[in-house]
């Protein structure tokens, strides 16, 4: 029997439902609260009241868009950790809802391990064991996933995520939130090298990374250069190239040392940043000189999507079984997995 699963994120701000038929996405429906953007970051009670009033909305058109009917689900996927409180808990008590009426289990998913097998969703022939960049705006992280459910952690930021230092310097550089595509854009046509910005712990032998000496360096570099501000557009494009080039050359330095170092080939880059052009290219090139595979998700699975959490929500009943998700008994836990490591 095919499984049909709705999935649901709303972990952040981007309310996203999709509709899964055992690995095949159907649909996937994604809608970006907008109302964070004049403060200049994610007010946590706002995206609350936000999810809340999207959801069923979004819910459905996911239904519609995949021409099936609530009848024919077979189970519900939804985020559950971690994230904003609030806003995870109103996705979980919806499908838990949603559950109960259509008497189906409900599989609770991890949002990182959502990203990192998002990079098998149009990609079947990436195969285990495979080392996975995850790079978003709350994470940055390597992982040696050996097989389904088996993710070690290799390294991860030790302050900032890079998405995290994107949005912060494009804030000083008055690029709006998030920052992260608008210095993609404007680096096209910006010279990566006309500045030199830090790449801290580059070339330390571990697998940690740290992004909030490049946040400091930038500001002291703009208060000591252009005081007045920057007018002069062909200056930021520069700017933000170079700091884009800063951020790439460590990540893609570090990740084709895990993969030498574990001699693994295949490779996953996935998260928010992974939609960045620059990196995408930086990491096609870097893949022909060696002998290894990149798997990308496509645009719409790296920024926060519900079709990676249905994709995994596949996964999960494909290895665990469906007798695992019949109780309703989870809760949310918004802890990311960066303090759970310092904390444990
Ligand atoms: N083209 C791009 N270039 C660089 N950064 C980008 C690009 N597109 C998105 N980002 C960044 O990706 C981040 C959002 O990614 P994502 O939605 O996966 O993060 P999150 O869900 O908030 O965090 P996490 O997944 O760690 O919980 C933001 O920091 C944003 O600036
Ligand atoms: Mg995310």
């Amino acid at each position: 029997m095919d499984r049909i699963i709705l999935a649901i994120e709303s972990s952040c701000d981007e309310t996203s439902a999709a509709i899964i038929r055992n690995d095949e996405v159907l649909s996937n429906v994604i809608s970006s609260q907008t109302i964070h953007e004049q403060y200049g970051g994610v007010i946590p009670e706002l995206a609350s009241r936000a999810h809340l009033q999207a959801i069923s909305l979004i819910v459905d058109k996911a239904m519609k868009d995949s021409g099936k009917e609530y009848s024919e689900l077979t189970s519900i996927a939804v985020t559950t950790q971690p994230g904003l409180a609030g806003a995870l808990l109103v996705g979980s008590s919806f499908a838990k809802g949603l559950g109960l009426k259509l008497g189906i289990p409900v599989i609770p998913v991890h949002h990182i391990e959502g990203h990192i097998y998002s990079g098998m969703i149009e990609h079947a022939e990436c195969d285990f064991p495979f080392i996975a960049l995850i790079v978003s705006g709350g994470h940055t992280s390597i992982f040696l996933v050996r097989s389904f459910g088996d993710e070690v952690i290799l390294g991860s930021t030790k302050d900032d995520a890079a998405g995290e230092a994107f949005d912060k310097i494009g804030k000083m550089l008055g690029l709006g939130y998030p920052a992260g595509p608008r210095i993609d854009a404007l680096a096209k046509e910006g010279n990566p090298k006309a500045y030199v910005f830090p790449r801290a712990l580059m070339h330390e032998q571990h697998y940690d990374f740290s992004f909030s000496g490049l946040k400091t360096s930038v500001r002291y570099f703009l208060q000591r250069e252009f005081p007045q501000g920057i007018s002069n557009e062909a200056i930021l494009k520069d700017i933000c190239a170079s700091v884009q080039e800063a951020i790439i050359e460590v990540l893609i330095h570090k990740l084709f040392r895990a993969s030498k170092e574990h001699r693994i080939k295949n490779i996953i880059v996935a998260g928010g940043v992974s939609a960045n052009s620059r990196l995408r290219e930086a990491l096609q090139a870097a893949s022909q000189k060696r002998p290894v595979n990149v798997f990308l998700p496509k645009l719409s699975y790296c920024m926060d999507n519900a079709a990676m959490i249905g994709f995994l929500g596949s996964l999960k009943l494909k290895y665990l079984g469906e007798e695992a998700f019949h109780s309703l008994q989870f809760t949310v836990n918004p802890r990311s997995i960066r303090t759970e490591r310092t904390s444990s």
